[in-house]
């Protein structure tokens, strides 16, 4: 099959397209013909060797994928061949073929194209893990969501929307806060041109966001930490901005301020009930129309690297999709 390969850790220079041995489905796996994978921001910091829980050299990145079990490992149970399904196989998305445990597949629902479906479980379930299950987020508080035209931002607005939230949403330029508001955010601050804490006091007649969803870290979680309300929770999702913050506790103290960190995949080792209450949840609300993945573009793989790096170079907005 063919694949993007990291045989060393780098910039995106060193992903290439080669053509590789076909995976095989082991025991309690399936072997799936990807029609769709996800990318993610993650992928690059694979690629650099920086992630959490890297894996080792080398490796296919991707993450989530959607497409066609075409074998079955010795006591896979749960899915046939032919079934359309959807998949976290942690990587190896960026290829023809992967071969995942079917604990980590879901079946399609009907209704749901492949390149929507690869782009759903991580993003909406970051944030839905965030919001519902680490915030606790109330109707009625007020939700200030970062780079709020990504591909976890934009989610967190929808969701913070269903769940009766009044969203802010930040991001840099007109057009990507256009995409916020049509996602469901109630106010908009483009925090290239304005300040974040300023606006955010302005909109909040003083008190600030009792909510905060970062996936951006750095200066934008500086200043979160100086218009968060009293009792407020700021969700610690990503560091997209470069720079990972350094929490003075002096400011956590004051004003009485969770900090509160959040990783999706852990929940998928450490706690996969949570993680199975969060997808069945989603999967309903994806199923009433209530949420719709935004795929912005989609590359065919050889041209994966490019839309990996349309999406590190802020030029994407919700997602980016490979369809093989
Ligand atoms: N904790 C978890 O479980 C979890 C799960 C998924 C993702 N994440 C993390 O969340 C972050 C976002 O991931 P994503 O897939 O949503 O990425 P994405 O689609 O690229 O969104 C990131 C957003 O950050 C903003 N940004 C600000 N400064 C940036 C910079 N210097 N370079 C790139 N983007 C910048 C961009 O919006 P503007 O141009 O509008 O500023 C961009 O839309 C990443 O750090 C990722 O690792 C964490």
């Amino acid at each position: 099959m063919r694949a993007i390969i990291c045989r060393e850790h780098g910039d995106l220079s060193v992903l290439k397209l080669e053509d590789v041995p076909d995976p095989v489905a082991g025991p309690g796996q399936a072997l799936v013909r990807i029609r769709a994978c996800g990318i993610n921001f993650a992928d690059s910091i694979m690629a650099a060797g920086k992630y959490q829980n890297q894996p080792e050299l080398p490796f296919i990145p991707g993450s989530e994928i959607a497409g066609d079990v075409v074998a079955l490992g010795e006591g896979a149970a749960g899915c046939s061949v032919g079934d359309r399904v959807m998949g976290l196989p942690g990587r190896g998305g960026y290829a023809e073929l992967v071969a995942v445990n079917v604990n980590r597949l879901t079946r399609l629902p009907e209704h749901l194209a492949y390149e929507q479906a690869a782009s759903f479980a991580v993003t909406y379930g970051t944030s839905h893990v965030a919001l519902a299950h680490r915030a606790r987020l109330k109707p009625g508080e007020t939700l200030l969501v970062h780079g709020a035209a990504g591909g976890v931002g934009l989610t967190a607005v929808e969701l913070g929307r269903i769940m009766g939230a009044r969203i802010i949403a930040t991001a840099g330029g007109p057009d990507k806060l256009e995409i916020a508001r049509a996602a469901g955010a109630h106010e908009t601050i483009d925090y290239l041109a304005e300040d974040i804490r300023e606006r955010v006091k302005a909109l909040t007649g003083g008190r600030g966001a009792d909510v905060v969803y970062d996936p951006v870290g750095g200066d934008v979680f500086d200043a979160s930490l100086r218009c968060v309300a009293f009792e407020g929770r700021i969700l610690v999702i990503g560091f997209a901005g470069g720079r990972v913050q350094q929490i003075p506790a002096n400011h956590v103290m004051v004003k009485n301020v969770d900090i509160i960190g959040v990783n999706r995949p852990a929940y998928d080792s450490f706690a996969p009930d949570v993680s199975r209450a969060s997808q069945e949840e989603l999967l309903g609300w994806l199923a009433a129309g209530k949420i719709r993945p935004l795929v912005s573009r989609t590359f065919p793989l050889e041209q994966a690297v490019e839309g990996l790096k349309s999406v590190v170079t802020r030029k994407s907005t919700g997602k980016v999709v490979i369809s093989p």
